[in-house]
Protein backbone atom coordinates (compact mmCIF):
# COMPACT_ATOMS: atom_id res chain seq x y z
CA UNK A 1 0.00 0.00 0.00
CA UNK A 2 1.09 3.22 -1.29
CA UNK A 3 2.47 5.24 2.22
CA UNK A 4 3.74 8.59 3.50
CA UNK A 5 5.70 8.78 6.69
CA UNK A 6 7.45 11.92 8.45
CA UNK A 7 8.73 12.77 11.40
CA UNK A 8 9.57 15.97 13.50
CA UNK A 9 11.46 16.54 16.83
CA UNK A 10 10.11 17.74 19.91
CA UNK A 11 11.84 20.59 21.89
CA UNK A 12 12.90 22.17 25.06
CA UNK A 13 12.64 26.12 26.44
CA UNK A 14 16.12 27.09 27.41
CA UNK A 15 14.77 30.31 28.00
CA UNK A 16 11.16 32.47 27.54
CA UNK A 17 8.16 30.07 28.00
CA UNK A 18 4.68 32.10 29.17
CA UNK A 19 6.68 35.44 28.54
CA UNK A 20 6.97 34.32 24.44
CA UNK A 21 3.15 34.72 24.72
CA UNK A 22 3.25 38.32 24.99
CA UNK A 23 5.89 39.11 22.43
CA UNK A 24 9.29 38.59 24.45
CA UNK A 25 12.01 36.94 23.59
CA UNK A 26 12.70 33.27 24.15
CA UNK A 27 14.90 30.11 22.73
CA UNK A 28 14.36 26.71 22.39
CA UNK A 29 15.62 23.95 21.41
CA UNK A 30 15.35 20.59 19.12
CA UNK A 31 15.75 17.14 20.80
CA UNK A 32 16.31 13.78 19.45
CA UNK A 33 13.12 12.23 20.52
CA UNK A 34 10.73 12.59 17.72
CA UNK A 35 7.01 11.51 16.45
CA UNK A 36 6.30 9.67 13.38
CA UNK A 37 3.26 10.13 11.63
CA UNK A 38 2.58 7.69 8.57
CA UNK A 39 -0.72 7.71 6.49
CA UNK A 40 -2.45 5.53 3.66
CA UNK A 41 -5.71 5.70 2.14
CA UNK A 42 -8.10 4.23 4.44
CA UNK A 43 -9.15 0.53 2.81
CA UNK A 44 -12.31 0.45 5.30
CA UNK A 45 -15.39 0.82 3.20
CA UNK A 46 -17.71 2.87 5.87
CA UNK A 47 -15.51 6.36 4.85
CA UNK A 48 -14.31 7.15 8.51
CA UNK A 49 -10.86 8.17 8.86
CA UNK A 50 -8.80 5.92 11.16
CA UNK A 51 -6.05 6.58 13.68
CA UNK A 52 -3.77 3.89 14.76
CA UNK A 53 -6.59 1.34 14.23
CA UNK A 54 -9.42 2.81 15.32
CA UNK A 55 -11.90 5.32 14.01
CA UNK A 56 -10.74 8.39 14.38
CA UNK A 57 -12.25 10.87 16.90
CA UNK A 58 -11.63 14.42 15.99
CA UNK A 59 -12.46 15.78 19.97
CA UNK A 60 -9.87 13.66 20.96
CA UNK A 61 -7.42 14.57 18.29
CA UNK A 62 -8.21 18.62 17.53
CA UNK A 63 -4.96 19.07 15.63
CA UNK A 64 -5.20 16.63 13.30
CA UNK A 65 -8.96 17.62 13.19
CA UNK A 66 -7.93 21.10 12.02
CA UNK A 67 -5.28 20.08 9.93
CA UNK A 68 -7.71 17.89 8.08
CA UNK A 69 -9.98 20.70 7.36
CA UNK A 70 -7.12 22.93 5.79
CA UNK A 71 -5.39 20.27 3.89
CA UNK A 72 -7.62 17.08 3.26
CA UNK A 73 -11.12 18.50 3.57
CA UNK A 74 -13.69 15.60 2.51
CA UNK A 75 -16.27 18.72 0.67
CA UNK A 76 -13.34 18.70 -1.98
CA UNK A 77 -13.61 14.82 -2.35
CA UNK A 78 -10.51 14.07 -0.66
CA UNK A 79 -10.33 10.16 0.59
CA UNK A 80 -10.70 9.22 3.99
CA UNK A 81 -6.85 8.36 5.26
CA UNK A 82 -5.90 5.87 7.79
CA UNK A 83 -3.16 7.36 10.47
CA UNK A 84 -0.37 5.76 12.75
CA UNK A 85 1.58 7.61 14.96
CA UNK A 86 4.93 6.73 16.67
CA UNK A 87 7.03 8.26 18.62
CA UNK A 88 9.14 8.94 21.78
CA UNK A 89 7.95 12.29 23.34
CA UNK A 90 5.60 12.14 25.78
CA UNK A 91 2.07 14.01 25.64
CA UNK A 92 1.49 16.88 27.79
CA UNK A 93 4.59 17.15 29.39
CA UNK A 94 6.29 20.21 27.91
CA UNK A 95 8.21 18.63 25.28
CA UNK A 96 6.15 19.96 22.20
CA UNK A 97 4.94 16.38 21.01
CA UNK A 98 1.55 18.83 19.91
CA UNK A 99 3.63 20.73 17.72
CA UNK A 100 5.61 17.91 16.44
CA UNK A 101 2.69 15.91 15.65
CA UNK A 102 0.79 18.68 13.69
CA UNK A 103 4.47 19.27 12.02
CA UNK A 104 4.71 15.93 10.98
CA UNK A 105 1.48 15.21 10.16
CA UNK A 106 1.06 18.81 7.74
CA UNK A 107 3.84 17.45 5.74
CA UNK A 108 2.89 14.54 5.33
CA UNK A 109 -0.78 15.36 4.23
CA UNK A 110 1.06 18.48 1.66
CA UNK A 111 3.22 15.11 0.32
CA UNK A 112 0.66 13.20 -0.61
CA UNK A 113 -1.53 16.04 -1.47
CA UNK A 114 0.81 17.66 -4.02
CA UNK A 115 0.55 21.41 -5.06
CA UNK A 116 -0.69 23.37 -7.66
CA UNK A 117 2.01 26.07 -8.86
CA UNK A 118 1.46 29.12 -10.52
CA UNK A 119 5.30 29.28 -11.28
CA UNK A 120 8.43 28.18 -9.28
CA UNK A 121 7.94 26.01 -5.99
CA UNK A 122 10.76 28.52 -4.48
CA UNK A 123 8.59 31.74 -4.43
CA UNK A 124 5.79 30.71 -2.29
CA UNK A 125 4.20 33.95 -3.89
CA UNK A 126 3.79 31.85 -7.20
CA UNK A 127 1.62 29.14 -5.51
CA UNK A 128 -1.32 28.48 -6.81
CA UNK A 129 -2.38 26.38 -2.91
CA UNK A 130 -0.30 26.32 -0.08
CA UNK A 131 -0.09 28.82 3.33
CA UNK A 132 2.90 30.72 3.45
CA UNK A 133 4.23 33.61 5.93
CA UNK A 134 4.94 35.27 2.01
CA UNK A 135 1.32 34.52 1.25
CA UNK A 136 -0.97 37.35 2.66
CA UNK A 137 -4.20 36.85 0.58
CA UNK A 138 -5.01 33.42 2.45
CA UNK A 139 -5.94 33.02 6.13
CA UNK A 140 -4.52 29.79 7.71
CA UNK A 141 -6.46 31.15 10.95
CA UNK A 142 -9.85 31.20 8.71
CA UNK A 143 -12.61 29.03 10.15
CA UNK A 144 -13.96 28.82 5.94
CA UNK A 145 -11.26 26.09 5.25
CA UNK A 146 -10.67 24.63 2.80
CA UNK A 147 -11.49 27.59 0.07
CA UNK A 148 -8.89 29.78 1.71
CA UNK A 149 -5.99 27.59 1.00
CA UNK A 150 -7.11 28.09 -2.73
CA UNK A 151 -5.80 30.74 -4.07
CA UNK A 152 -8.05 32.72 -6.46
CA UNK A 153 -7.48 35.29 -9.69
CA UNK A 154 -4.48 34.66 -12.08
CA UNK A 155 -2.59 33.36 -9.28
CA UNK A 156 -4.91 30.79 -8.65
CA UNK A 157 -4.36 28.93 -11.90
CA UNK A 158 -3.01 25.57 -11.52
CA UNK A 159 -0.10 25.53 -13.73
CA UNK A 160 2.16 22.61 -13.00
CA UNK A 161 2.00 20.32 -10.23
CA UNK A 162 4.81 18.86 -7.61
CA UNK A 163 4.06 15.70 -5.58
CA UNK A 164 5.99 13.80 -2.13
CA UNK A 165 8.82 15.78 -0.53
CA UNK A 166 8.85 18.53 -3.33
CA UNK A 167 5.59 19.84 -2.18
CA UNK A 168 6.48 20.34 1.30
CA UNK A 169 7.43 23.49 2.86
CA UNK A 170 9.03 24.08 6.35
CA UNK A 171 7.88 27.29 6.51
CA UNK A 172 3.80 25.80 5.52
CA UNK A 173 4.16 23.16 8.12
CA UNK A 174 5.30 25.73 11.38
CA UNK A 175 2.62 27.73 9.74
CA UNK A 176 -0.34 25.37 10.02
CA UNK A 177 0.97 23.59 13.29
CA UNK A 178 1.12 27.02 15.05
CA UNK A 179 -2.74 27.81 13.34
CA UNK A 180 -4.09 24.72 15.03
CA UNK A 181 -1.64 25.59 18.39
CA UNK A 182 -3.73 28.61 18.95
CA UNK A 183 -6.88 26.80 18.29
CA UNK A 184 -5.97 24.57 20.97
CA UNK A 185 -4.94 26.68 23.39
CA UNK A 186 -7.98 29.18 23.52
CA UNK A 187 -5.99 31.52 20.90
CA UNK A 188 -3.29 32.18 22.87
CA UNK A 189 0.16 30.26 21.52
CA UNK A 190 3.79 31.23 20.37
CA UNK A 191 5.39 30.24 17.48
CA UNK A 192 8.26 28.82 19.59
CA UNK A 193 6.69 25.11 19.36
CA UNK A 194 5.56 24.89 15.79
CA UNK A 195 8.56 26.84 14.01
CA UNK A 196 11.33 24.95 16.56
CA UNK A 197 9.68 21.39 15.71
CA UNK A 198 9.86 22.49 11.93
CA UNK A 199 13.52 23.85 11.66
CA UNK A 200 14.52 22.05 14.19
CA UNK A 201 18.28 22.70 15.89
CA UNK A 202 17.91 25.91 18.04
CA UNK A 203 14.91 28.60 17.50
CA UNK A 204 15.31 32.28 18.64
CA UNK A 205 11.94 34.08 19.08
CA UNK A 206 12.25 38.01 19.50
CA UNK A 207 10.27 41.18 19.00
CA UNK A 208 12.97 42.44 16.73
CA UNK A 209 15.03 40.89 14.20
CA UNK A 210 18.59 40.43 15.31
CA UNK A 211 21.63 41.05 14.25
CA UNK A 212 24.33 37.88 13.45
CA UNK A 213 21.69 35.09 12.92
CA UNK A 214 19.43 34.10 10.76
CA UNK A 215 15.89 35.43 10.49
CA UNK A 216 13.51 33.31 9.04
CA UNK A 217 10.38 35.21 9.23
CA UNK A 218 7.61 37.17 11.48
CA UNK A 219 4.50 35.57 12.20
CA UNK A 220 1.60 37.29 13.47
CA UNK A 221 -1.55 35.94 16.06
CA UNK A 222 -4.56 37.69 17.23
CA UNK A 223 -5.08 36.89 20.79
CA UNK A 224 -7.56 37.56 23.12
CA UNK A 225 -5.17 40.42 24.33
CA UNK A 226 -4.60 42.08 21.25
CA UNK A 227 -2.35 41.28 17.99
CA UNK A 228 0.93 40.09 18.60
CA UNK A 229 3.80 39.60 16.87
CA UNK A 230 7.32 37.44 16.59
CA UNK A 231 10.12 37.23 14.62
CA UNK A 232 11.50 33.95 14.03
CA UNK A 233 15.59 32.85 13.78
CA UNK A 234 17.25 29.67 13.63
CA UNK A 235 20.97 29.47 14.84
CA UNK A 236 23.31 26.10 13.91
CA UNK A 237 23.59 23.51 17.05
CA UNK A 238 27.62 24.22 18.66
CA UNK A 239 30.03 22.21 18.36
CA UNK A 240 30.12 21.78 22.25
CA UNK A 241 30.20 18.76 25.15
CA UNK A 242 26.85 20.37 26.25
CA UNK A 243 23.80 18.05 26.54
CA UNK A 244 20.31 17.95 27.60
CA UNK A 245 18.69 16.15 30.38
CA UNK A 246 15.03 16.09 30.47
CA UNK A 247 13.68 14.85 33.73
CA UNK A 248 9.65 13.98 33.66
CA UNK A 249 7.77 14.59 36.94
CA UNK A 250 5.30 12.18 35.51
CA UNK A 251 2.75 14.50 35.82
CA UNK A 252 0.21 15.30 33.46
CA UNK A 253 -0.17 19.40 32.60
CA UNK A 254 -2.03 20.85 29.71
CA UNK A 255 -0.23 23.99 28.39
CA UNK A 256 -3.80 25.53 27.81
CA UNK A 257 -4.42 25.42 31.34
CA UNK A 258 -0.94 26.85 32.26
CA UNK A 259 -1.35 29.75 29.61
CA UNK A 260 -5.13 30.56 31.02
CA UNK A 261 -3.54 30.46 34.08
CA UNK A 262 -1.57 33.40 33.87
CA UNK A 263 -3.88 35.14 31.56
CA UNK A 264 -6.42 35.79 34.45
CA UNK A 265 -3.37 36.30 37.28
CA UNK A 266 -2.20 39.21 34.22
CA UNK A 267 -5.37 40.07 34.30
CA UNK A 268 -6.36 40.20 37.83
CA UNK A 269 -3.14 41.40 39.01
CA UNK A 270 -1.71 44.05 35.43
CA UNK A 271 1.21 44.80 37.60
CA UNK A 272 2.73 41.11 37.54
CA UNK A 273 3.43 41.66 33.91
CA UNK A 274 6.70 43.66 35.28
CA UNK A 275 7.79 39.22 36.22
CA UNK A 276 7.03 38.55 32.61
CA UNK A 277 9.29 41.76 31.31
CA UNK A 278 11.89 40.25 33.75
CA UNK A 279 11.71 36.77 31.71
CA UNK A 280 12.25 39.23 28.60
CA UNK A 281 15.01 40.55 29.83
CA UNK A 282 16.74 37.37 31.09
CA UNK A 283 16.00 35.37 27.85
CA UNK A 284 17.93 38.61 25.93
CA UNK A 285 21.30 37.81 28.28
CA UNK A 286 20.83 34.09 27.84
CA UNK A 287 20.63 34.80 23.69
CA UNK A 288 23.80 36.94 24.02
CA UNK A 289 25.68 34.40 25.73
CA UNK A 290 24.32 31.40 23.61
CA UNK A 291 26.12 33.30 20.43
CA UNK A 292 28.96 33.78 22.38
CA UNK A 293 29.29 30.61 23.22
CA UNK A 294 29.30 31.17 27.17
CA UNK A 295 27.10 28.04 27.91
CA UNK A 296 28.15 29.21 31.55
CA UNK A 297 26.47 31.73 31.90
CA UNK A 298 23.60 30.51 29.41
CA UNK A 299 23.15 27.75 32.50
CA UNK A 300 22.41 30.72 35.05
CA UNK A 301 20.35 32.72 32.78
CA UNK A 302 18.13 29.09 32.74
CA UNK A 303 18.21 28.67 36.40
CA UNK A 304 17.46 32.28 36.76
CA UNK A 305 14.29 32.13 34.81
CA UNK A 306 13.33 29.22 36.87
CA UNK A 307 13.34 31.72 39.92
CA UNK A 308 10.50 33.70 37.61
CA UNK A 309 8.82 30.97 36.79
CA UNK A 310 8.51 30.01 39.92
CA UNK A 311 6.99 33.76 41.20
CA UNK A 312 4.34 33.43 38.28
CA UNK A 313 3.22 30.40 40.33
CA UNK A 314 3.84 27.71 36.94
CA UNK A 315 5.90 25.37 38.68
CA UNK A 316 5.22 22.72 41.36
CA UNK A 317 7.13 21.00 44.22
CA UNK A 318 7.83 18.15 41.97
CA UNK A 319 9.58 20.21 39.28
CA UNK A 320 11.44 21.76 41.91
CA UNK A 321 12.51 18.57 43.56
CA UNK A 322 14.09 17.57 40.45
CA UNK A 323 15.47 20.67 39.50
CA UNK A 324 17.28 20.55 42.68
CA UNK A 325 18.68 17.43 42.05
CA UNK A 326 19.85 18.30 38.84
CA UNK A 327 21.80 21.40 39.79
CA UNK A 328 25.02 20.42 41.52
CA UNK A 329 26.27 18.28 38.17
CA UNK A 330 24.65 21.20 35.74
CA UNK A 331 25.39 24.35 34.22
CA UNK A 332 21.44 25.18 34.87
CA UNK A 333 18.28 23.78 35.25
CA UNK A 334 14.38 24.80 35.18
CA UNK A 335 10.55 23.52 33.91
CA UNK A 336 9.97 23.53 30.37
CA UNK A 337 6.76 24.21 28.45
CA UNK A 338 4.09 25.21 30.70
CA UNK A 339 4.95 23.90 33.77
CA UNK A 340 2.57 22.65 36.74
CA UNK A 341 4.30 19.46 35.94
CA UNK A 342 5.29 17.81 32.82
CA UNK A 343 9.26 18.16 32.29
CA UNK A 344 12.41 20.36 33.72
CA UNK A 345 15.81 20.32 31.47
CA UNK A 346 19.00 20.76 32.44
CA UNK A 347 22.41 22.00 30.73
CA UNK A 348 25.10 19.93 31.95
CA UNK A 349 28.67 18.66 30.39
CA UNK A 350 28.24 15.24 32.54
CA UNK A 351 24.69 14.05 31.08
CA UNK A 352 25.46 10.19 32.68
CA UNK A 353 25.77 11.98 36.48
CA UNK A 354 22.88 14.42 35.73
CA UNK A 355 20.47 11.58 34.87
CA UNK A 356 21.15 9.63 37.87
CA UNK A 357 20.95 12.39 40.31
CA UNK A 358 17.29 13.72 38.46
CA UNK A 359 16.81 9.39 38.17
CA UNK A 360 17.57 9.11 42.17
CA UNK A 361 15.28 12.10 43.02
CA UNK A 362 11.82 10.00 41.15
CA UNK A 363 12.21 12.03 37.58
CA UNK A 364 11.80 9.69 34.19
CA UNK A 365 15.23 10.77 32.58
CA UNK A 366 15.81 11.51 28.58
CA UNK A 367 19.27 12.37 27.34
CA UNK A 368 19.20 14.61 24.16
CA UNK A 369 22.21 16.63 22.23
CA UNK A 370 21.84 20.01 21.78
CA UNK A 371 19.80 20.87 18.40
CA UNK A 372 18.56 18.05 16.85
CA UNK A 373 17.27 18.25 12.97
CA UNK A 374 14.38 19.75 12.13
CA UNK A 375 11.06 18.11 10.07
CA UNK A 376 11.95 14.85 7.97
CA UNK A 377 9.63 13.28 4.93
CA UNK A 378 11.08 9.45 5.70
CA UNK A 379 9.23 7.65 3.22
CA UNK A 380 8.04 9.44 0.13
CA UNK A 381 5.98 8.79 -2.98
CA UNK A 382 5.81 9.85 -6.41
CA UNK A 383 2.28 9.52 -6.75
CA UNK A 384 0.04 11.79 -4.93
CA UNK A 385 -2.33 10.14 -2.96
CA UNK A 386 -5.28 12.28 -3.94
CA UNK A 387 -5.03 15.23 -6.05
CA UNK A 388 -7.55 18.30 -5.66
CA UNK A 389 -8.27 18.61 -9.46
C1 LIG B 1 4.69 25.88 25.69
O1 LIG B 1 5.68 24.95 25.23
C2 LIG B 1 5.28 27.22 25.90
C3 LIG B 1 4.32 28.32 26.36
O2 LIG B 1 5.11 29.52 26.34
C4 LIG B 1 3.13 28.46 25.45
C5 LIG B 1 3.45 29.01 24.06
O3 LIG B 1 4.56 29.49 23.83
O4 LIG B 1 2.52 28.96 23.21
C6 LIG B 1 3.84 28.11 27.78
Amino acid sequence: MQHITASAPGKCILFGEHAVVYGHPAVAVAIDQRIKVKIEIATSSTHNWKLDGLVFDPKKHPHIEALKRRLWPSSLNAPPLSISIDGKIPAASGLGSSAALSVAASAALRAARGRWLNGSVNSPENWAEGFSSKISDTDVHSDNQPNDSLRSGDLGQKKRFIAGSNAVDIDECALLAHAVEAIAQGGRASPMDSSTCSHGHIVVLSDRIEDGIEWQYSRKLITPEGEREWQIHTVKPPENDVFLVIGNTGIHAPTSKQVEKVASMLKNNPERMKEIETIGLISRRGIKSLLNGDYESVGRAMSENQLMLQSIGVSSPELESLIQAAAPSSLGAKLTGAGGGGCMVALTRNPKKTSEAIELAGGRTIISSFGASGLMIEEDTDTPLWINT
